[in-house]
């Protein structure tokens, strides 16, 4: 009998439950509507922009991109011109097909619908390396009647943003047309960092993937691909000076970036204005680190024997900093940027604790228990010779949480909770920052969440002008736990788009139901170029899709 009650009770239970689901799917299905698009719109959106509703019609066929600047060859735009004719016009069965609409000859009526080219006109140089101090303002005219668009920049860089957006301006009309309105856009970025964090210690990235990431950042306006190369769990970069740390660090030999792979990628990302940023965090997250490097890492005691363990660097012997001299020498010629991340983050204490020969060194020193002193010690040391190799760099904020003093241009990198507080505090002792706290990408959930870090301000923290001039801008972060080849780029993308408005457009631009349209035309464009990106607004579709 009870046992009857039981099934009977459980299957109205279960009845109940699925009737409900189903009402549920019935509501949420009536209540959704598809989100519109924009046609023609940008992404990042530019300082200013006029548009008219004059549209000019692109002879697919004959559409020149032509290049002036100070110097006689433009390798870097002439590279960018073939990559953009193919993402405007399309190259491949997948991807939309205009109409053929050969401009008409001289004299016919419709012939000043036409725009047949597109000039870029750069004021300085065409090589280099881009740095922080690089200009990419822009200006780009498409006029109602001239043929010819026109984008003027100061140097190479703001060029390469111009291209990506008169890429973005064009669509496709009713008609079946690529056209483009006349527009007139003045552009520049609000801030000068934008970056981005892969982590490739994790979980390997292949070079394809990287490199695809790469691009899609260039379609958003990023310029610095922080590079967190190395960690515990592996160490994939191939050092000249001491091979043995990716032959033992590295997952397996598959799983490593030979001298040459780095060297593809800082040239793939030096193209599109992407500077690289490699982190090589220590004297915590290193135990791959260990693995080639004896006593490196310090040995951890368990009951006063050796436990087998290791923790962080061992700060205490001479033989740690002759280490980092010559391996940082090493990073300081492979990586051209001026800037290395130091890490300095998440530093355990407790196998320090339990060393004697630390403690002894802590005695001699007057650190007493003071763990935090030993750890300022270490990066104050790798500090110096970072500096005395001539280099910049970036550290996370627990450096000087901790209270070590470190340079005045050093780049204090916030990532923990309470940002706002500690934005005040870092800038309050006169350091640049850059905020990557509230855009962890690696954070999934269910729905529309890029709009959680749109709506993130990064100035919105006390502190005087001066102060907020100091933040220099952003990042957003994937780390690796549980991203590899197969899922970066749909989770990153279009996701990170957001983050990427709010490091360029003007602090206005800050509605996220303003942006909406816009982001779903964007996400499309981006599908239509190619790349994996996943849906970020719910119900929807796009013209080609992948
Ligand atoms: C471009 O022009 C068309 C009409 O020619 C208009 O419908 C559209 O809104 C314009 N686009 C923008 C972004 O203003
Ligand atoms: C370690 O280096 C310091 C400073 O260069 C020096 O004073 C000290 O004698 C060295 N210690 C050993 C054990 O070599
Ligand atoms: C700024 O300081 C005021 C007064 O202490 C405080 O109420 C406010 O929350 C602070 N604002 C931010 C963004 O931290």
């Amino acid at each position: 009998m009870a046992g009857e009650i039981g099934v009977i009770v459980l299957f109205s239970c279960c009845l109940a439950i699925a009737i409900c689901n189903v009402q549920q799917q019935y509501r949420e299905k009536g209540r959704s509507v598809a989100v519109t698009q924009t046609s023609g719109m940008p992404w990042p959106m530019p300082k200013q922009m006029t548009v008219t509703t004059i549209q000019r019609i692109l002879d697919v066929g004959s559409f020149q991109f032509l290049v002036s600047s100070s110097t006689q060859r433009c390798d870097i735009i002439d590279e960018a011109f073939v990559r953009y004719r193919k993402y405007i016009f399309g190259n491949d069965d997948r991807t939309l097909k205009f109409k053929t609409n050969r401009k008409p000859r001289h004299g016919s009526i419709d012939q000043e619908a036409y725009l047949d080219t597109l000039q870029i006109n750069i004021a300085s140089g065409c090589d280099g390396y881009p740095s922080e101090e690089s200009n990419e303002a822009y200006t780009l005219m498409i006029s109602q009647d001239a043929s010819t668009a026109t984008i003027n920049a100061n140097e190479v860089w703001g060029a390469l943003r111009g291209l990506e957006t008169f890429s973005q301006l064009v669509y496709q009309n009713d008609m079946g047309l690529a056209v483009i309105n006349a527009t007139i856009i003045n552009d520049a970025p609000r801030f000068q960092h934008r970056g981005l964090l892969l982590d490739t210690s994790r979980h390997f990235l292949s070079l394809d993937i990287l490199k695809e990431n790469l691009e899609l950042m260039a379609q958003n306006k990023f310029n610095v691909f922080h590079w967190h190369i190395v960690d515990d769990q592996s160490f994939p970069y191939e050092s000249y000076y001491f091979p043995d740390m990716s032959r033992k660090g590295a997952y397996s030999v598959r799983h490593v970036y030979t001298h040459s792979d780095v060297k593809e990628i800082i040239e793939f990302a030096r193209v599109r204005g992407i500077r690289v940023i490699p982190e090589y965090d220590s004297p915590g997250h290193s135990q791959s680190w260990g693995l080639a490097i004896t006593n490196l890492l310090t040995k951890c005691y368990k009951d006063g024997q050796l436990s087998g363990d290791f923790g962080p660097i061992d700060p205490s012997v001479n033989s740690t900093f002759q280490f980092l001299q010559n391996f940082f020498l090493e990073i300081s010629q492979v990586f051209p940027d001026k800037f290395i991340h130091l890490g300095g983050d998440e530093v355990p204490f407790d196998c320090w604790e339990s060393n004697p020969d630390i403690t002894s060194f802590m005695t001699m020193m007057g650190y007493g228990k003071n763990y935090a002193l030993l750890e300022e010690y270490y990066m104050q040391r790798l500090i110096d010779i970072v500096q005395g190799l001539n280099k910049g760099y970036m550290i996370w904020q627990e450096v000087i949480d901790n209270g070590a003093k470190v340079a005045p241009d050093t780049i204090v990198h916030i990532w923990k909770g309470g940002y706002q507080d500690e934005l005040t505090k870092v800038t309050k002792l006169g350091y640049n920052a850059v905020l990557s706290a509230p855009w962890y990408l690696n954070y999934i959930s269910y729905g529309s969440d890029w709009r959680n870090y749109y709506q993130v301000e990064p100035l919105n923290f006390n502190g005087t002008d001066a102060q907020k001039a100091l933040v220099i801008g952003g990042e957003t972060c994937m780390w690796g736990e549980y991203v590899d080849n197969t899922n970066l780029i749909p989770r990153m993308w279009p996701r990170a788009a957001s983050v990427g408005e709010r490091l360029w457009s003007p602090m206005e631009v800050n509605s996220a139901d303003a942006a909406t349209s816009r982001l779903e035309e964007h996400r499309c464009r981006l599908l239509k170029r190619g790349f994996p990106v996943q849906p970020v607004n719910g119900p929807g579709f796009c013209s080609v899709e992948l």
